[in-house]
């Protein structure tokens, strides 16, 4: 059996998507498409797929209509929800592998991808080595103006330092685009994807549009429905114009998954 896949979305802004984008897709992966995943959380500073597993055990409690569609979806599901694991980024990895090997020593499905929530603070060293530990890397940039640059000087360092020196285990660094006013790259976006290309990396197709659906998470009560869960799959109305299939799609073709 192939080795499970390391990815990260990761940049050093906050704000710019890595946990929602994690979340999202590790979801889309595990309940959508039945692949199996584990989320590592070694965000220190904030801890957000940890809070967003909780909030999504408190809603489901106190939510009779998310109740009901639990307990729909799991019947039929008949698996467990994806761990997220809670941990430190000198950790991380150790955590990720001794969870895979102890699933393949219970004789269960190892998980095929491996997320990890990392903010990227480029100037201290085990964060600087949790990265350099990832196969595939997923930059989330915004057209605002800081969390542009910020997300381009992170990419670049980390293709320049890591991936052209070979001193690494990533294999691709793409950057993408969230929380654009359109469904389709903008003028800036060009832009800056013609920018970046000069310093050799690319940005992904899709594109994640500025959207409301992104906070429906469960905290309305009643049968509002669920864009973001960690423990559900995505309301099916939510997704025309999310542009989270095409996104899934086109990183598992990347990842190889
Ligand atoms: N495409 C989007 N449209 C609207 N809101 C978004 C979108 N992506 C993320 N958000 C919101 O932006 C905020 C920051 O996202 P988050 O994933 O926590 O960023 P990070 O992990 O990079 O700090 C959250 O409130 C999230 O709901
Ligand atoms: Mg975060």
């Amino acid at each position: 059996m192939s080795e499970p896949v390391f990815v990260a979305f990761a940049t050093q802004k906050g704000g710019a998507g890595k946990s929602t984008l994690t979340a999202l897709v590790a979801s889309y992966l595990h309940y959508v498409q039945n692949v199996e995943v584990v989320a590592v959380d070694c965000d220190s500073t904030q801890h957000t797929l940890d809070v967003y597993r909780k909030h999504d055990l408190l809603v489901t409690e106190e939510n009779p209509t998310l109740r009901r569609t639990m307990h729909r979806f799991y019947s039929e599901f008949k698996k467990e929800p994806y761990e997220i694991l809670l941990t430190s980024p000198s950790d991380a990895v150790a955590v990720a592998e001794r969870y895979c090997n102890e699933r393949v020593f219970l004789g269960e499905e190892e998980p095929k991808v491996v997320f990890f929530d990392i903010t990227g603070t480029m100037n201290v060293p085990e964060i600087v080595k949790l990265i350099a530990s990832m196969d595939y890397i997923f930059v989330p940039i915004t057209t605002e103006t800081g969390d542009m640059a910020s997300s381009i000087a992170f990419a670049s360092n980390v293709y320049n330092g890591m991936v052209a020196t070979c001193d690494t285990c990533i294999k691709e660094i793409h950057l993408v685009w969230n929380k654009v006013n359109t469904r389709e790259k903008s003028n800036i976006c060009n832009v800056i994807d013609k920018y970046i290309s000069t310093l050799g990396i690319s940005s992904l197709n899709t594109v994640l549009v500025k959207s409301t659906r992104f906070e429906k998470d469960g905290k309305e009560m009643g049968g509002n429905g669920i864009f973001r869960s960690t423990m559900l799959p995505p309301d099916k109305k939510f997704l025309p114009g999310s542009n989270l299939e095409e996104l899934v799609s086109e990183i598992r073709s990347i990842i190889k998954v």
